[in-house]
């Protein structure tokens, strides 16, 4: 069997649908090694930044690692604009989309947020409200969206940065979209971690890297 038989999903049969089943695991297995080349292909777009925005993303997730953040922040940070592709207008939206399955429900809503928070810090230059996190306030991630914004997002667009390659990143990446699909254990909704980790941070920084 090379292809289904029908031509109309209603005529589907059991088979057919094993079959597919069968691909789509198959492809979806491969979702993370999709997202690293979509992020190299992120470089190509013209930014206007000192840097590009590979360069941003894999200087973001470079600070997550050495404030000794978990794999889920780290990934976060390294995806958080990966949106920005194809949806430029809910970047952040496209890019939760995409994490929501392999991640905890904690990066997932500050990824979502990430763009109205990031507003405090040049909404009033364009006419726009600097205060769109205002809506969020008294949420649980609140705290945590700030902290990702003010240390790893807007902070990374500097060109003299010593920025961890992607081929750092890559396995971590690729051990996220490994998981099981909103496996509860990885969801862990309501849990909180903290984006620091200062025991780890001062490890890591005594590694090479
Ligand atoms: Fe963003
Ligand atoms: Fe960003």
């Amino acid at each position: 069997m090379e292809t289904v038989k029908f031509t109309a999903m209603k005529d589907g049969d059991r088979e057919d649908y094993a079959f597919l089943t069968e691909h789509e695991t198959e492809f979806a297995a491969k979702t993370g090694e999709r997202l690293l080349d979509a992020l190299v292909k992120l470089d190509q777009g013209l930014s206007g930044y000192k840097i590009t925005r590979l360069g941003h993303s894999l200087q973001a997730a470079t600070r997550a690692w050495r404030d000794g953040a978990d794999i889920d922040w780290i990934v976060s940070a390294l995806l958080h604009d990966i949106g920005d592709i194809y949806a430029p207008y809910n970047h952040d939206e496209y890019a939760a989309a995409i994490l929501k399955p392999f991640i905890r429900e904690q990066c997932t809503w500050v990824v979502e947020k990430h763009g109205d928070f990031q507003r405090l810090y040049y909404a009033h230059h364009v006419g726009g409200n600097q205060h769109a996190r205002d809506k969020f306030a008294g949420h649980a991630y609140y705290d945590d969206c700030d902290l990702f914004c003010e240390r790893w997002d807007q902070t990374s667009f500097d060109p003299d940065y010593d920025t961890l390659p992607i081929e750092f990143f890559a396995p971590f990446a690729l051990e996220v979209f490994a998981r099981k699909a909103y496996d509860p254990a990885v969801i862990r909704a309501g849990v909180r971690v903290p984006l620091t980790d200062p025991e780890t941070a001062k490890q890591r920084s005594g590694a090479s890297a």
